[in-house]
């Protein structure tokens, strides 16, 4: 049996010292906004680690700009007026399809021409995306947001669907430019008891992922947090589940009925243990999941201050399992 192939969440950033010496020069934005940079970006942990796929490197939220929303980076996303009332949400507008960032279509028009392994493009999931315009910045509860749900749930929800109808076309654009798979980043999704997750969260995941059905293109949703989610989530229809490392992936398949290949889960943390953990942790996961439809990464976005050799560490033990 192969090994399985491997990526990791934000492969592409802080703890690469080309991305942080290039960054002296461009601050974030640009960076996003410039195909060129961007492309040269998605290529840096490519040519370091030779991962098996490359992800785009933006943000989730860069389309909310091609809504109307003012956006900045401090380092985290810092909305210039957050959506607090029905008539935020009515103001905001949605775009047609080649409205959408046209930068980031060309930046994955040029990374096709250079990659040799499959680019994967992404979006924020509705509720991930609105959490940041509801809160207007990072938060550890993002109690605004699940106050507005309550609140106003006919609004949040025209806002929920806003924020679809618009991630529609963002993935429909990145891939109509050649993106071959695509990941929608639920990282908040964690925030929701099940109901509230299905009466806000769900509808709005199942229309991004019914309007990139016929592209044909794998589908992931990761999902952050989400254990108490899992039977609920199991009806998203997506090829590939992505999960943290806060449970097993053999429970995650028993809740979600083995409907997914499963995309995960080793604790970012690992990382900061040294090479010797790193190889011991990814070689008892990989012995775990042998046989099993299984994308190693990470179970949520690599931290910043992560140590390069334990990086290297992970690489190389995926490369050469089984071993000899
Ligand atoms: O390789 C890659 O995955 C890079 C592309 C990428 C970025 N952000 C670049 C980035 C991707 C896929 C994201 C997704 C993203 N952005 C998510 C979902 C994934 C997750 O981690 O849960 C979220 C919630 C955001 C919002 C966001 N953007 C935050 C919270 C922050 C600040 C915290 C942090 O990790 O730095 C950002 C800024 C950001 N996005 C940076 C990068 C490289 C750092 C900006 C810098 O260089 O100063």
């Amino acid at each position: 049996m192969p090994r399985p192939p491997l990526w990791v969440m934000r492969q592409a950033g802080r703890y690469l010292p080309e991305y942080r010496q290039l960054r002296a020069r461009h601050d974030f934005l640009t960076v996003c906004r410039t195909p060129e940079l961007a492309c040269e970006v998605t290529l840096q942990p490519i040519r370091r680690f030779g991962f098996d796929a490359a992800i785009l490197f933006s943000d989730i939220m860069m389309p909310l700009e091609s809504m109307g929303v003012e956006l900045a980076f401090n380092p985290g996303p810092v909305i210039g007026h957050p959506i607090r009332s029905r008539k935020d949400v009515e103001a905001l507008v949605v775009p047609e399809e080649g409205q959408v960032t046209p930068f980031v279509g060309e930046a994955v028009r040029l990374l096709r021409q250079k990659l040799e392994v499959p680019l994967i493009g992404f979006a924020g999931a509705p509720l991930t995306l609105a959490a940041y315009l509801v809160e207007g910045r990072g938060s550890k509860d993002f109690s605004r947001l699940r106050a507005f749900l309550y609140q106003e749930p006919e609004a949040a929800l025209l806002l929920l669907d806003k924020l679809a109808v618009t991630m529609v076309r963002y993935l429909r654009m990145q891939v109509a430019h050649g993106a071959q798979a695509v990941q929608l980043f639920d990282s908040w999704a964690g925030l929701l008891d099940p109901d509230t997750y299905r009466t806000f969260a769900l509808p709005a995941v199942q229309k991004v992922m019914a309007g990139v059905a016929d592209l044909g293109v794998p589908r992931i949703y990761f999902a952050n947090d989400a254990q108490a989610l899992l039977p609920t989530i199991a009806e998203v229809s997506a090829e590939v589940l992505g999960v943290d490392w806060r449970m097993p992936l053999k429970e995650v398949r028993r809740l979600t009925k083995d409907r997914f290949v499963l995309q995960g889960n080793l604790d970012p943390a690992v990382l900061f243990a040294g090479p010797k953990v790193v190889s011991e942790r990814v070689r008892a996961q990989l012995a775990q999941t042998q046989g099993l439809r299984h994308i190693m990464n990470l179970g949520h976005g690599i931290m910043p201050e992560t140590p390069i050799d334990s990086v290297q560490a992970l690489v190389d033990t995926v490369k050469q399992f089984p071993g000899t």
